[in-house]
């Protein structure tokens, strides 16, 4: 077999300089890491979701990544983030709760059809040169909206899919787990546990997850969000958490973690798919405005845009 390549990024969050804020460092980021990913010349990109900023609550962000994305020279398959629709589901406050309501931050039906009208379905399969892709949006279990329902109903059919290939490629947006598999759901009331509640997925979400994977024939999973490189192997599946072009989190909550900014690139041949970082080729420095995280709506300023725009018809947009 001739030896080819994909590559997988996530977490390239462009932004808006039309929105309450604006980081012109992660767009020159993202500007960087796409000229070195089309130097790979790679058969296909994975996206591993926030492919947005602010697509949660602008409609533009997720439409002008969208027709970025298009001009690319090859395929790419993405999936959405938290980032582009909502987070995964609580019914309490975390500790953050002053500058954000992670109640109002769950992920609703809305957010998740704006993003399908623009990018496709959250759930998609298919095989390219004897490896199977796959991709799904994990974030929607336990919320009880229809389209877990859609969720489960996918992974359960995954194990059905032909032609059965050796390597299966399955990509996420939040870890499965964040520090190890059995390791327990996360306490968003308590101040140490608030991030790694907010990477990963919850039991018993999990351990579903994980035997669909197993019934599936799954053999790497690649997830996002974290913006921190990690590789762990459970039960012969390698979980590879992916680094982020945009910026570092979590740097030092693994002694084996690495927040280098960067992507993945995997190369297949014959007998295995080898994986890469590739570091960022240029850092930008560039400063921005604006508050980081999930602020809430009063603490959203549009006053201070660089790009002054109709605020009423951003909005109105954002409804429709
Ligand atoms: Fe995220």
């Amino acid at each position: 077999m001739q030896p080819w390549t994909f590559v997988h990024v996530a977490d390239i969050q462009p932004g808006s300089p039309k929105s309450f804020r604006y980081r012109p460092a992660w767009q020159e980021n993202w500007d960087t890491a796409r000229q070195q990913i089309i130097g790979v010349d790679p058969d296909l990109l994975l996206i591993g979701g926030d492919l947005s900023a602010d697509g949660w609550i602008h409609r533009f962000e997720l439409a002008e990544i969208k027709a970025d994305l298009d001009t690319l020279p090859f395929p790419y398959y993405a999936v959405p983030g938290n980032m582009d629709t909502g987070n995964k589901h609580t019914a309490r406050n975390g500790t953050r709760c002053r500058e954000r309501d992670d109640i109002d931050l769950n992920v609703t039906s809305a957010q998740l059809r704006r993003y399908v009208g623009i990018f496709g379905p959250m759930e998609w399969t298919h095989v390219h040169k004897g490896v199977r892709f796959s991709g799904f949006y994990a974030a929607v279990a336990g919320s009880g909206l229809p389209e877990e329902a859609g969720m489960w109903r996918w992974l359960a059919g995954l194990k059905d899919a032909e032609p059965r290939t050796a390597e299966h490629v399955i990509i996420m947006h939040y870890a499965l787990f964040v520090d190890a598999i059995d390791e327990p759901n996360y306490d968003i009331t308590d101040r140490d546990q608030y991030l790694p509640w907010y990477f990963g997925i919850d039991e018993p979400h999990r351990s579903r997850i994980l035997r669909a994977f197993k019934a599936a024939g799954v053999t790497i999973c690649i997830s996002g969000h974290i913006h921190c490189r990690k590789h762990d192997v459970v039960d012969g599946i390698r979980f590879d958490k992916a680094p982020a072009p945009s910026f570092a989190q979590f740097g030092t909550h693994w002694p084996d973690g690495d927040p280098s900014l960067g992507f993945l690139r995997y190369d297949v041949s014959d007998a295995r798919i080898a994986r890469t970082f590739v570091p960022l080729a240029r850092e930008s420095a560039a400063q921005g405005y604006g508050p980081g995280g999930h602020p809430r709506p009063a603490l959203r300023d549009y006053s201070l845009a660089w790009q002054k725009t109709d605020l009423s018809a951003l909005l109105d947009e954002d409804r429709a």
